[in-house]
């Protein structure tokens, strides 16, 4: 992947999301000091905050190996008796978008997770049996947009549950500076706080924004991140002064201009604007509720009097009559 070596390997590396690490930390202490596998780890939120990183950490912390695989990329319950039997004690499998296991599947993670067994039918028909194999202790990291999104069952036999939050600008600016170093990039402090401000309270958006930035900056200039080729390159790139993005201002301006500021219903939102309803759920609006553009109701989404300022609507009677 693309971020690869711009990820920190160790929890003192992993700048923000202090509740997560800190609690993390000493989970992963403990477990450690007893010499036990840690306990099964689920990590949600949106996309981009560090959840695939945090579960490398998680292996690098307790000196073991990590397995990677995905939901989708599971499609019948022996690859994920391959993968399970083929694991060293204490060893992490991390399986992101667990939210698309498919069932079958999803019910032999069950007793792995709960009893640390195994029950395969071998055979067909009458002669087909079941034996149960019993496996070594793992840690299995899942990773999800939406915890809502689990069956209950499957979020139930997690011992540790953590939500990832978005970014403050000044954690970002740590991460633009930290990723600036790795690519021996000259930036100011000024042209870092620029693009942690635009970066949508995500790590992987600023790291990519900065390299965008950064060919720019050589492009234009000698190669030297400033604060003025920063806005300049992020408004070619149409990311806003607040970091909305292209799509984020399309739904926005969507909800103001077709449908009179809201309510309207997710899918035909997403008809709308060409996108998926999925991707709108689980990418597009958790920044914009965060960032008190958006609001969720009964009746559908609606614009806030923030959002009709920020675009320099005028704001419909409405409002005024609410209030
Ligand atoms: N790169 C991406 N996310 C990071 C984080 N949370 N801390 C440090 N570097 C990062």
């Amino acid at each position: 992947q693309e971020g690869e070596a711009l990820r920190p390997n160790r929890m003192k590396e992993y700048i923000g999301q202090k509740k997560v690490k800190d609690n993390l930390s000493i989970f992963i202490q403990a477990a450690a000091t007893r010499g036990e596998a840690l306990d099964h780890v689920l990590l949600y939120g949106p996309p981009g905050l560090g959840k695939t990183t945090l579960a490398n950490i998680i292996a690098s912390e307790m000196g073991v190996s990590i397995r990677t695989t995905s939901g989708p990329a599971i499609e019948r319950p022996g690859d994920l008796a391959a993968i399970l039997t083929a694991l060293e004690p204490r060893d992490v499998l991390f399986i992101d978008e667990i939210h698309r296991l498919n069932s079958s599947t999803e019910e032999i993670l069950y007793s792995a997770m709960e009893d640390g067994c195994l029950d395969i039918v071998i055979g067909k028909g009458p002669s087909a049996r079941s034996i149960r194999l019993s496996l070594p202790p793992f840690t299995l990291v899942g990773a999800t947009t939406r915890a809502g999104q689990l069956t209950s069952p499957l979020r139930d036999r997690f011992g540790v549950i953590s939500r990832l939050e978005f970014y403050e600008v000044e954690d970002l600016k740590k991460i633009i500076l930290r990723a600036a170093g790795i690519l021996r990039l000259e930036i100011t402090d000024e042209g870092a706080d620029e693009i942690a401000r635009r970066s949508r309270g995500t790590p992987r958006v600023g790291n990519r924004l900065l390299k965008r930035v950064r060919d720019f900056a050589l492009v234009w200039e000698d190669g030297i991140v400033t604060q003025a080729i920063a806005k300049e390159a992020l408004n070619r790139l149409e990311v806003d002064p607040v970091g909305l993005d292209n799509i984020d201002q399309k739904t926005l301006r969507t909800i103001i201009e077709a449908f009179a500021g809201g309510p309207v219903g997710i899918d035909t939102l997403a008809s709308t604007i060409g996108e998926e309803a999925e991707t709108l759920e689980d990418v597009v609006e958790p920044f914009l509720l965060q960032m008190g553009f958006l609001q969720r109701t009964p009746r559908g989404r609606m614009a806030t009097v923030r959002a009709y300022h920020h675009f320099g609507y005028s704001l419909p009677q409405k409002f005024s009559s609410e209030e």
